[in-house]
This record gives structure tokens, C-alpha cells and sequence, in this order.
């Protein structure tokens, strides 16, 4: 299974002090030096973490796969065709949330998703869509001309006795096997953690993960000692 690596929370850092770092270009490198096999960074309408800036910067720096975050607008369909990421996923923005909170609408937005896609096909780019784990999404989805489904873990991620986290657990590699088999590539995300993540190795539908707030939450702990001694050693 592989690993792709989502630096919004890199510019969420940056963007507290409206200053250059920590700068979400050089996260992404070090992130593929250290194995990752894509980025992902989420361009939202409110631009509160990466913004346009970036993603043109990350375009020209991401070398393995570049997976860009949307919602679908025609304003974020033009970015898209322009930048042209290896990838990109389709998600429901709402401004309030703290992070995307559910999977895609199908039902709701079935015959304009099947208008939004049409041009990505033949242009290289991909489209995923981040969905419930639920037949009637991944079928939806198959019917639109996805390439892929992005199985939302959100809500295993939330589930804490054993129980509900097996049921949950479940529901995701049920839902892996089912596209799978339609013909659709899988990968999931959301909430995923150091603490959640090794049961996933046993779904074998799943090719890949995509995992942002935990890496980088962990990548601030286990820096913090290196950076308190070289502040340390310049003060002398
Ligand atoms: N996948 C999608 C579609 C997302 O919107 C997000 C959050 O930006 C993630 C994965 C990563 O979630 P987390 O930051 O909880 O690892």
C-alpha cells in the first residue's frame, strides 16, 4: 500500500504568520525523499491553507504524483485543467467545517459531476471521488467516469470501542472489494493515524492511503528537540 502525503497543514503553519515557512514546497520534497508516492494538497475556495501560489510551485516541484483537493465549481475545474496534477479528488466544501466532514453527494449532484468530468477525460488527468464507503456512492461514481474512489475513514477513525471500530472497519473493505471488482481503483483517507492505520495492510483493494494532519502533527513533535538544540547552539 502506498503512501500519499497531504501538505496542507504545512501552509496552515506558514499562514499563521503570513511569512515564507515552513513552505509546503519543501515539505513535499522531503515527504518523496522519505518514500511518498504522491502529494496532496487541498486548494479550497477560502484558500485558508495552500494557496494558488503554491499549487503552481508544488505542480513544478512533485515528481511522483500530484493529487489536488476540489470542490467542484467551474473556478476550481479551470485550475485544475490549467495546473494539471496527475490527480485530482473531487470533495463537498462547506466554509465553516474545520476539514472535509463527509463524502461526496452523488445522488444530489449526479448529472453535473457527470458534466464536470467530461473534460478531464483524455486530458491526463484522473478523477477521484471522496465517498462513504456505500455501494450506491461507488456505483454513482463508476456510472460518472471516476477513475477512482477515495474511501472516506473518517468515521472508523472516530469510533473507539472495539466493536464499532470492527463494524466500521468493515464497511471499508467491503466497499474496497465491491470497486474494485466494478474496475475502479481505491484509496481512502481521512483521520488516519500512527494508532489506526496497520489494519489497512490487510485490504488489499486499497492501493493507497492519504494521510495529512497525523504526519505532520508527528513530524512538529519529533523535530521540536532538534530545533530547541540548534536555536540553542546559535545563541551560544
Ligand atoms: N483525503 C481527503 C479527501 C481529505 O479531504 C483529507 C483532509 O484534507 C485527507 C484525506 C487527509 O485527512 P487527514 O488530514 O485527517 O489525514
Amino acid at each position: 500500500m502506498r503512501l500519499a502525503v497531504n501538505i496542507d497543514h504545512i501552509a496552515t503553519l506558514r499562514n499563521a504568520r503570513g511569512e515564507g515557512v515552513p513552505d509546503p514546497v519543501e515539505a513535499a520534497i522531503a515527504a518523496e525523499k522519505s518514500g511518498a508516492a504522491g502529494i496532496v494538497c487541498h486548494l479550497r475556495e477560502d484558500r485558508r491553507h495552500i494557496k494558488d501560489d503554491d499549487l503552481t510551485n508544488l505542480r513544478s516541484a512533485v515528481t511522483t504524483k500530484l493529487d489536488l483537493e476540489m470542490a467542484m465549481t467551474p473556478e476550481m475545474q479551470a485550475i485544475a485543467l490549467r495546473t494539471k496534477p496527475e490527480l485530482i479528488t473531487l470533495v463537498p466544501e462547506k466554509r465553516e467545517e474545520l476539514t472535509t466532514e463527509g463524502g461526496f453527494n452523488i445522488v444530489a449532484h449526479y448529472s453535473s459531476l457527470v458534466e464536470f468530468v467530461k473534460p478531464f477525460k483524455g486530458s491526463g488527468i484522473e478523477v477521484s471521488l471522496f465517498i462513504e464507503p456505500e455501494k450506491q456512492a461507488i456505483d454513482l461514481s463508476f456510472g460518472a467516469g471516476a477513475d477512482l474512489v477515495e474511501l472516506h475513514t473518517g468515521k472508523y477513525a472516530l469510533q473507539h470501542d472495539e466493536e464499532n471500530i470492527a463494524r466500521e472497519f468493515r464497511r471499508i473493505s467491503e466497499a474496497a472489494a465491491y470497486a474494485k471488482n466494478l474496475g475502479l481503483k481505491v484509496v481512502a483517507g481521512h483521520g488516519l493515524n500512527y494508532g489506526n492505520i496497520a489494519p489497512f495492510g490487510k485490504i488489499v483493494e486499497i492501493e493507497e492511503v492519504s494521510i495529512g494532519h497525523a504526519i505532520i502533527a508527528r513530524a512538529v513533535m519529533t523535530g521540536l528537540a532538534e530545533a530547541v538544540r540548534e536555536m540553542i547552539s546559535i545563541i551560544g
